[in-house]
């Protein structure tokens, strides 16, 4: 069986990623979940703190790693020595952009390719941008990520509004 690579942002990760991480699990030998490392998207959380927010809700799943990356993707694939990217695909409006990025992957470097895996029905609306607006208001985000995520969220809140 190959190994996986499910590379994005996981600015913070929802229970979409964590079900698209948990269903790859099941098809690959290992699953390396790889974090961009790009200040210029001007994320919420560091990566170390999005590393760590995977390594949390995914421990109890063996053969997931969790790792972060800079530069191109497939760089990164070849490193690792990974010929398949998984991407999850929750509507149609995500497709023109992920075909885009699947072709442009496997021309940079034909040896790799992309799978879908399409996001659960249940989580198929949700995206870190939403969760992390409703956050930032307090809203409850419970139905989104996991209870650590909510509270690392809120915590991350409180502190820049102290800030401000
Ligand atoms: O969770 P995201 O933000 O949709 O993930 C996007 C990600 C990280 C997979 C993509 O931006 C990426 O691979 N960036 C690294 C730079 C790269 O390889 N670009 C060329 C592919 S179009």
């Amino acid at each position: 069986m190959a190994r996986a690579l499910y590379s994005g942002s996981f600015d913070p990760v929802t229970f979409g990623h964590i079900d698209i991480i948990k269903r790859a699990a099941n098809i690959f030998e290992e699953v390396v979940v790889a974090v961009l490392n790009n200040k210029a998207k001007n994320p919420l959380f560091s990566v170390e703190e999005r590393v760590n927010m995977l390594e949390e809700t995914t421990k109890d799943l063996e053969n997931v790693k969790i790792t972060s990356f800079h530069g191109l993707l497939v760089d990164y694939a070849k490193e690792e020595n990974i010929n398949v990217i998984v991407r999850g695909l929750r509507a149609v409006t995500d497709f023109e952009y992920e075909l885009q990025m699947a072709q442009t992957n496997h021309e940079l470097l034909p040896e790799v390719d992309t799978m879908f895996l399409n996001t659960s029905i249940l989580y198929s609306y949700v995206s870190s941008t939403i969760v992390r607006e409703v956050a930032s208001y307090h809203g409850d985000v419970s139905h989104f990520v996991p209870e650590y995520i909510a509270q690392k969220l809120y915590s991350k809140y409180d502190e820049i509004q102290k800030k401000s």
